[in-house]
């Protein structure tokens, strides 16, 4: 008999343990940990148990999916009006599709009940917040190709793609900054900064990248006034679970009327080859379908997609007259 209920404070080696039984794929951290799941998870300021539901059949936990929300337009608060169901993590069971159902459904009452219109599934950088490092690789995007199960749990719910998020890598060997007329004003008209564990820009940058080390590269003008920033993390522990020394990078941001002057290119290069002479191997970043010039600066610069994941939606159910 299977029943569900909110997270408890007894759950977290019965959740790590579920982790472990369910295939998610090779890009979840393995073996899962109650530590791992503590520092990535549960100790994120804005934590809700009653948005973590378990399945359990008698005394075993069976599954979990966890339901949260992203942040407001200020970036101070979170926003309830849009829900994200991130993951749905269900072991080996006869019963495994009823367990998904279930867990699903229940994340949509408590998203709900929160005041949530739009439902999601799958999380990402601007939703959730959790389980960065455990699972995706630089960021979480979505629910991954590699995870075809988790995938069918949402499309069986009635969930429809919203948007495909490629992940994309660049192997950082022999990696040099391209050289051109360009790059070499852009050199001579700016100044680059690295600064190692920034202040962070917003209580949701705070809340989400506690307890992570990360780096951003600052480009600014001769007169100090900033012109773009990009800001990389070391993607651990997910890095050393796939054995090599990476660098994810979170995102790269240029002042809205600076775009489309080369400054990213000459940014995100810039840092690229700071990495590599650091030992770093390869960068990842992620990119939705939808951001046509974020897609288009990492083709140029060499990134390539591994995979891809997919953004769920529940469309709207109309209203009755
Ligand atoms: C994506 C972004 C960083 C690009 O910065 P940028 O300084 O304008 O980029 P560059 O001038 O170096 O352009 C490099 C290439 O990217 C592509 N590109 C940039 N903006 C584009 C646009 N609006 N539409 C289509 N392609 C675009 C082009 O291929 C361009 O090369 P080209 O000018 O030779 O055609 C910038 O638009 C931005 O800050 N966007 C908001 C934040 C964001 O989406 N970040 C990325 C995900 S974290």
């Amino acid at each position: 008999m299977i029943a569900f209920r909110c997270f408890r404070n007894d759950d977290p080696p019965r959740l790590a343990d579920t982790w472990r039984c369910a295939d998610l794929g090779p890009a979840a951290v393995q073996p899962m940990t109650s530590a791992l799941l503590e520092a990535c998870v549960f100790s994120k300021p804005y934590f809700d148990r009653e948005g973590l539901l378990v399945a359990v059949d008698g005394t075993r936990v069976v599954g979990f999916a966890h339901a949260g929300f992203g942040p407001n337009a200020a970036r101070s608060a979170l926003d309830t009006s849009v829900g994200t169901t991130m993951l749905v993590v269900v072991v080996p069971h006869e019963e495994h599709e009823r367990i998904a159902a279930g867990l699903v459904s229940r994340c949509e009452d408590y998203l709900r009940s929160r005041g949530a219109r739009t439902l999601l599934g799958g999380g990402g950088p601007a939703l959730g917040g959790f389980y960065r490092g455990l699972y995706g690789g630089s960021d979480v995007p979505g629910i991954l190709d590699t995870a075809p199960a988790m995938q069918a749990v949402f499309e069986r719910a009635g969930y429809e793609v919203a948007d495909r998020i490629a992940v994309l890598r660049r192997a950082l060997g022999r990696f040099r900054p391209p050289v051109n007329r360009l790059q070499v004003a852009i050199q001579r008209a700016t100044r680059l900064s690295v600064v190692d564990e920034p202040p962070r820009r917003s209580w949701w940058e705070a809340a989400v990248t506690s307890g992570i080390a990360l780096r951003r590269y600052v480009l600014a003008n001769l007169a100090g006034e900033t012109l773009g920033t990009a800001t990389f993390w070391d993607m651990q522990p997910l890095a050393s679970c796939l054995g090599v020394t990476a660098a994810g990078l979170l995102d790269v941001d240029i002042e809205g009327p600076r775009r489309r002057q080369g400054l990213a290119s000459y940014l995100v290069a810039r840092a690229m080859h700071d990495l590599a002479q650091e030992g770093v191997a390869v960068v990842e970043t992620h990119v939705a379908a939808s951001n046509a010039a974020a897609s288009s600066l990492f083709e140029k610069l060499g990134y390539e997609a591994v995979t891809h994941g997919t953004m769920f939606a529940r469309p709207v159910r109309a209203e009755p007259a």
